[in-house]
């Protein structure tokens, strides 16, 4: 990344198209600058590597809350792209079918967990988050709330304190898995909006990883 980055500090780089440009003169934070420019050089990268010509043949569109849509390139394209970011993490997954992803940094202290708790998960998951040992606890939350922010993505939903209860993730066999979570060392990254028959192409994770299948669904009111 860093020739891409080495353009951050000024407003100008050459790649980002004009929607992305006026999208970041918006940004003022130097690390939501980079993490910005991170997000769309490697979904560049992902749409050259599966469809052809140079990253920087490509345009995205740049919404503040909601998903890049692909406005130009080397040919005529139907792929979304999700994007997101923790830290010095950037994640992208670019599919046929609104998928939703979201990164989450290990490492961070919570303070108040239970309350957090509280507030996102519903009692079953709750049931389940109680099951974790203490030393457990904070990287298992992680895993629900970045299953329930990707749900959110892949849904083109705002975050809402009010309805993340109602976002049910739980455990489930591959076969009945709608979303697919990946507990690293340093980070959890979920996955939501998979069926049977979505390919996936993935990079090998590492020999730490733990890797789990999840159905996530919106409870009936
Ligand atoms: C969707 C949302 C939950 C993700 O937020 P996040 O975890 O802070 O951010 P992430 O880094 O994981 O993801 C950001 C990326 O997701 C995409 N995105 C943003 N909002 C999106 C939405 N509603 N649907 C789909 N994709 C979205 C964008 O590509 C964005 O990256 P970019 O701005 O660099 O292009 C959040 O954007 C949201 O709802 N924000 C508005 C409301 C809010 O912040 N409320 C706080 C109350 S507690």
């Amino acid at each position: 990344m860093a020739p891409q980055l080495r353009h951050a500090a000024g407003c100008s780089v050459p790649w980002l198209s004009p929607a992305e440009t006026l999208r970041l003169a918006t940004i003022t934070a130097p690390r939501r600058r980079d993490q910005f420019l991170a997000g769309r050089w490697l979904g560049r990268q992902a749409l050259a590597a599966r469809h052809g010509g140079l990253p920087q043949d490509w345009q995205l569109s740049a919404p503040a809350d909601a998903t890049p849509q692909v406005t130009g390139g080397p040919i005529v394209c139907s792929s979304t792209l999700g994007l997101s970011h923790s830290g010095d993490t950037v994640a992208c997954v670019l599919a046929d079918s609104a998928l939703g992803i979201d990164v989450e940094r290990h490492g961070r202290r919570v303070l108040d967990l239970a309350g957090l708790a509280d507030l996102a998960l519903s009692d079953v998951e709750r049931m389940y988050w109680l099951e974790l040992p203490v030393e457990s606890r904070q990287v298992g939350f992680l895993g629900w709330w970045t299953l329930k922010e990707a749900w959110l993505k892949a849904h083109g939903r705002m975050l809402n304190p009010a309805t993340l209860r109602g976002i049910v993730a739980l455990p489930v066999r591959a076969e009945a898995a709608n979303a697919r979570l990946w507990c690293e060392a340093d980070f959890t990254l979920a996955l939501v909006g998979l069926d049977a028959a979505t390919p996936l192409d993935l990079a090998t994770p590492s020999p730490s990883s733990v890797v789990q299948w999840w159905q996530v669904s919106e409870a009936a009111a």
